[in-house]
């Protein structure tokens, strides 16, 4: 089983809290479509024999190319790899882009999963972010997106927001619950380097929401949505019976993937790569077939690492006997020491051979996983 991704680099409007590489020059859409076909001939031996079980399409805003060309990209797959029969093939889009003309030729691409970004229903937090609708907007395109047949529907959302009150949490939940959707991603407020939000916060006009805040709006994301039939599958993940993300999970999985686009990363069970983050620069080497990527070899050590960083997110944590079996003695034993102490204060709990990160450990997982690391000279 691999996975292709396909990273979109345009976006209509910059949002002030995001980091993934994106242009809001969008003069070079039509050619980048022509590179991202070149470099899916260039790498057709990528993925070996295996066949594709889920194509994603991320980025960057996918919506702002119309259905016909996500189809071609998708024909374009085809070409070079089996694609499977049930293949999970997903489109990222802004809430403002789902209009009945679109969504109408969409529902007649194999495009059979959509994971729509509201982040907040309120209007006050979605103009301190920067987005380009209303929370009515991206409600009723949901609601329209439903109409139009898709029964595979995810949104992502953003707590922990500065001005983001429990109560006006609570009601972005119930519009999301009330969505009866299949997936929810919801994802801690991050202040990444070279955002507006980190530069409002280092010039003191934004105020972050305090841990306890983010902690009681974590808490009550987990209980509501276990009550609304969720299964919390991972850190940010909730999903309906059925519907996890298979692409998702691939990544944890550590299943190869190809990444297709400037920024993209890809992962054949040995190496790490990643393409160039510019997009004039990444047009250019794709057309002289230049390099476009850099690649890292994976040691033992680095693909432990990953296999902590993969498997201690997920709800059916790291499996001991894995560890075992594929790193030896040394690192289990590593394993069940650094396990103790976080057993003890009710952050990770042993569940049968899996170590599983308990709520509150899941609220410190960066700090959990990095205490697992191997340090090559430790
Ligand atoms: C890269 S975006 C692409 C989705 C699409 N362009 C959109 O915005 O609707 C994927 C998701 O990452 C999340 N995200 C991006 N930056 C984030 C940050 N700094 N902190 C938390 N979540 C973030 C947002 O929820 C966003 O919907
Ligand atoms: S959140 Fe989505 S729309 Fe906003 S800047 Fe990031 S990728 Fe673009």
């Amino acid at each position: 089983m691999s996975g292709v991704y396909f990273h979109i680099p345009f976006c209509k409007q910059l949002c002030h809290y995001c980091a993934f590489h994106k242009s809001i020059s969008l003069q070079a859409k039509e050619e980048m479509l022509e590179c991202f076909k070149k470099e899916l001939k260039y790498r057709k031996d990528y993925l070996g024999e295996e066949s594709v079980a889920t194509i994603y399409f991320g980025g960057g805003t996918p919506s702002i190319y119309q259905p016909h060309e996500i189809e071609s990209l998708i024909d374009e797959v085809a070409k070079y790899f089996t694609i499977d029969s049930d293949a999970e093939i997903t489109l990222e889009a802004n809430p403002d882009d789902l209009s009945e003309t679109y969504l109408r030729a969409l529902q007649n691409t194999p495009v059979n999963r959509l994971s729509v970004g509201i982040q907040s229903f309120h209007d006050e937090d979605l103009i301190l972010m920067n987005r380009r609708h209303t929370g009515k907007e991206a409600f009723e395109a949901i609601r329209r997106a439903q109409e139009f047949g898709f029964d595979n529907i995810s949104v992502d959302q953003i707590y922990g927001v500065p001005g983001l009150s429990m109560e006006k949490w609570i009601e972005n939940l119930d519009l999301v619950f009330e969505l009866d959707i299949q997936h929810i991603s919801s994802y801690h407020l991050m202040f990444d380097p070279n955002t507006i939000f980190t530069k409002k916060l280092e010039k003191g006009q934004l105020v972050e929401l305090d841990e306890e805040q983010s902690f009681e709006q974590f808490k009550y994301l987990i209980d509501k949505a276990r009550e609304n039939g969720f299964h919390h599958y991972e850190i940010s993940n909730f999903s309906k019976e059925g519907f996890i993300s298979k692409h998702n999970s691939s990544y944890w999985k550590q299943e190869k993937y190809l990444g297709i686009g400037p920024s993209a990363h890809s992962f054949n069970l040995k190496e790490r790569e990643w393409n160039i983050a510019h997009n004039y620069k990444y047009i250019k080497a794709i057309k002289e077939e230049a390099e476009f990527s850099e690649k890292e070899h994976l040691s033992f050590y680095d693909r432990f690492n990953d296999f902590v960083l993969t498997s201690l997110r997920t709800y059916w944590g790291m499996d001991l006997e894995t560890v075992r079996k594929d790193f030896g003695d040394q690192l289990y034993n590593h394993c069940l020491a650094k396990a103790e102490k976080y057993i003890i204060s009710n952050h990770v709990r042993q569940d049968g051979n899996s170590l599983i990160l308990c709520d509150e450990g899941v609220f410190i997982s960066n700090d959990i996983m990095s205490e697992f690391f191997w340090v090559e000279d430790e």
